[in-house]
């Protein structure tokens, strides 16, 4: 007697554990439908036009359709939060530049993962607490880098190494 009530007790664990497993096989599935909703949405966060576009190609077309008119510096010298789109949109609507759908992808993609090189970091951290970059763009491709630093140095009193005016120079030579 007492050994079919331990078989019977056993049949009735077992068949306990077999609902607990259903139930818990069930949840997580349940889980998984729930969970695709959630992440859809996130690509669509992305300002701009929607198309994806290709970093590469982006850094190609921003050198032949976004320096006709000035030069480099006017660009990657802007606050890390800019509106991308918005500036490209600028330059057409206000501007008159001529970019294809994907040109204004591709170079929306890389100017808004571009990293900062050390030397714009460092004009844009030294050289905004006096005057903003406007006179930087203004120089003509012939203008004396060195002595431009010289001067904001022992003139206006510019805070530099000469680690940094030694990089700012180079990087303002080169473009
Ligand atoms: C047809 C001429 C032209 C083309 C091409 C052009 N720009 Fe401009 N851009 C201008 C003018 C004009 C200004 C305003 C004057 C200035 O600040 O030098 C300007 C200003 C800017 C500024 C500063 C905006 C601000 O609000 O301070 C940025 C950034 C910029 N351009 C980025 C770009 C990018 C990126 C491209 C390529 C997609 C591009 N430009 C192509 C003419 C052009
Ligand atoms: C301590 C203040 C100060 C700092 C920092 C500073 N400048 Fe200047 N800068 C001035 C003054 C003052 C002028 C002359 C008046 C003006 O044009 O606003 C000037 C003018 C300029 C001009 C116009 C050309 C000229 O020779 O007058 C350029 C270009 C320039 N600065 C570049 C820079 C760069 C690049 C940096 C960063 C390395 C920098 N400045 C940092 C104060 C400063």
């Amino acid at each position: 007697m007492g050994r079919t009530i331990r078989i019977l007790a056993l049949a009735l664990l077992a068949g306990l554990v077999a609902v607990l497993m259903l139930t818990s096989i069930g949840c997580s599935a349940g889980k998984e439908d729930a969970a695709p909703p959630v992440e859809t949405p996130a690509p669509s966060e992305e300002p701009g036009s929607g198309d994806s576009g290709d970093n590469a190609a982006g850094e190609d077309a921003v050198a032949g359709a976004c320096t006709g008119c000035h030069d480099m510096t006017r660009i990657y010298l802007q606050p890390e939060m800019t509106d991308w789109y918005g500036i490209i949109i600028q330059m057409e609507d206000a501007h008159g530049a001529e970019l294809t759908d994907q040109e204004k992808a591709d170079i929306e993609a890389f100017l808004a993962s571009r990293q900062p090189t050390v030397a714009e970091q460092l004009i844009r951290g030294k050289c905004t607490t006096c005057h903003d970059t406007d006179g930087i763009y203004d120089q003509g491709d012939d203008v004396d880098w060195d002595a431009v630093l010289q001067e904001m140095v022992e003139t206006h009193g510019a805070v530099l190494t000469p680690q940094e005016q030694a990089d700012i120079a180079a990087y303002l030579k080169r473009l």
